[in-house]
């Protein structure tokens, strides 16, 4: 259905994030025929360029990130034709009016895309209000990473909500508009198998990895500031986290489901000094093979010494009544032995066997959801092994592979995120309190670290990370789930 007209202005237009994903998604969006007339798109950054010169980058854009079969050339130039450029300077002002000029008077909903470094986030938002650019109609969308810590973040935060009502402030995580990620509520809430399991009566213990096998990529200054615990863990590790553990929302409504994420995050322990090195583990590549290849260290990509981490691994506890005692392994690190993101509940053993010992091991049930790739659920059982031969007992998997079930290309999270801001959806963005939240207990574990310089220890490109993540979970009796 297509959504009523919009202005969609993408500070940073001519960036690696508009490049790679905005554009691209954009496109998406008007070949599968949801814009209506007259909706418009306006790239902004400090660089002098053409409506045409736009025009070109977009069109580049398309054609490098966008699968040949599904560029449809007319579609394409009506694209192309609603793109135009301003050249704005937010730090000064400059170019600001040409930008209300161009927006005129239009009354439809309009959204600033803001694709540049969070430093620029305050500049930019008192130039569109300074401006009169700031109407009811108007949205914020702004990008991770909301500060490197709790203080910053605060500060972020009050910036952007000098100018903007958290109601028009839209923070994205783009995990959150992951098809798979989505479906981990249908799984929950659109079922009534799992949830009367879902608990520390029965489950055992919650794994969530999200592993990758690309290095730095070009983003050096960025990812030495921050590392692997700010870059993915205080974002899409702790929403995934919240989604598997949160109570169930009354509805779909934003803050039914931004409250009971919230409640996770401040129920998570901290993790202060004395228990950082027992609960969590920082690792950073080494050379190695990966994707295919040999590849460079951390330290010599980088070209210079440093303790940043590209790994790190943390047992995590929720201390509540539906979670005690249920550990949450998570890791995430760079250049590991396979790009993959899956979440595993691992169910309690059963309480007793009937079964003779010539029966074989009996396995716990888990239930592996797989974000990607191969995206899909598998439920682990344990069944009979058919044929002769007596009762021996064999664990197979239920498996749902997405690809087998549905037809079609699965929309990228930026599409759908994109629409739900036109749309004023706000129940896939995270809210002010809840980055904050994350934050809280983010900063202590960073704490923990820096006094009691905890190291990032090495690991060879292409492994799963240091050995002390095996030994996090290995000394509670339990393993990694294999994936492959
Ligand atoms: C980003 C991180 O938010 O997510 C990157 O900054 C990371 O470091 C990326 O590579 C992973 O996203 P995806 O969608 O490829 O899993």
């Amino acid at each position: 259905i297509p959504v009523d007209p919009f202005d969609f202005i993408i500070f940073g237009g001519t960036g690696d994030l508009s490049e790679r994903k905005l554009i691209p998604a954009l496109y998406y969006r008007q070949r599968d025929h949801q814009f209506s007339e007259p909706t418009r798109i306006i790239g902004t950054s400090r660089s002098k360029l053409s409506d045409d010169e736009f025009r070109t980058f977009a069109r580049q854009a398309v054609s490098d990130h966008v699968k040949a079969s599904d560029v449809d050339q007319k579609e394409l130039d009506t694209f192309l034709a609603r793109l135009s450029y301003v050249s704005t300077d937010a730090t000064t002002g400059a170019g600001f009016d040409d930008l209300a000029k161009a927006i005129g008077e239009s009354h439809c909903i309009r959204a600033f895309y803001l694709a540049v470094s969070p430093t620029l986030f305050g500049d930019i938002s008192d130039q569109l209000n300074k401006h009169k650019l700031v109407s009811p109609n108007s949205r914020i969308v702004v990008e991770k990473p909301i500060g490197r810590d709790l203080d910053s973040a605060h500060e972020l935060n009050d910036l952007i909500g000098s100018n903007f009502d958290e109601s028009q402030i839209f923070r994205i995580d783009h995990y959150l508009g992951k098809e798979t990620v989505q479906n981990l509520m249908a799984l929950r809430f659109a079922n009534a198998l799992y949830e009367p399991l879902w608990n520390s009566a029965n489950i055992d213990h919650v794994q969530i990895t999200v592993a990758e096998t690309v290095g730095l990529e070009d983003r050096f200054t960025y990812y030495d500031r921050a590392g692997a615990l700010r870059d993915m863990v205080q974002n899409h590790m702790l929403q995934l986290l919240c989604l598997v553990a949160m109570e169930a929302p009354s509805s779909m409504e934003a803050d039914a489901v931004r409250d009971e994420k919230l409640k996770v995050l401040k129920a998570l322990t901290r993790i202060n000094g004395n228990e950082a090195p027992k609960h969590t583990v920082r690792g950073q590549y080494r050379a190695g093979a990966s994707a295919g290849g040999p590849v460079k260290g951390y330290i010599e990509e980088l070209g210079k010494d440093s303790d940043t981490e590209t790994f790190v691994a943390i047992k995590a506890e929720i201390a509540n009544w539906r979670w005690a005692g249920v550990p949450f392994y998570l890791r995430t690190g760079k250049r590991l032995a396979a790009r993959v993101s899956e979440i595993v509940i691992e169910f309690k053993p059963i309480p007793h066997s009937i079964f003779g010992e010539g029966a074989g091991p009996i396995f716990a049930n888990q239930l592996v959801i797989r974000l990607q790739p191969n995206e899909g659920v598998k439920q682990y059982i344990m069944i009979k092994d058919p044929g002769p031969g007596g009762m021996r007992l064999k664990q197979i998997p239920l498996d749902m592979s997405f690809a087998q079930s549905f037809q079609g290309r699965a929309p990228d999270a930026y599409e759908r995120l994109i629409m739900d801001v036109v749309r004023g959806n706000q129940t896939l963005f995270m809210r002010r309190d809840e980055v904050e939240a994350a934050w809280a207990w983010i900063d202590p574990i960073q704490h923990a670290w820096e006094s009691a310089r905890q190291e990032a220890q090495g690991y060879t490109s292409g492994t799963w990370g240091p050995s002390a993540s095996i030994a996090l979970i290995e000394r509670d009796g339990r393993t990694w789930h294999e994936s492959n």
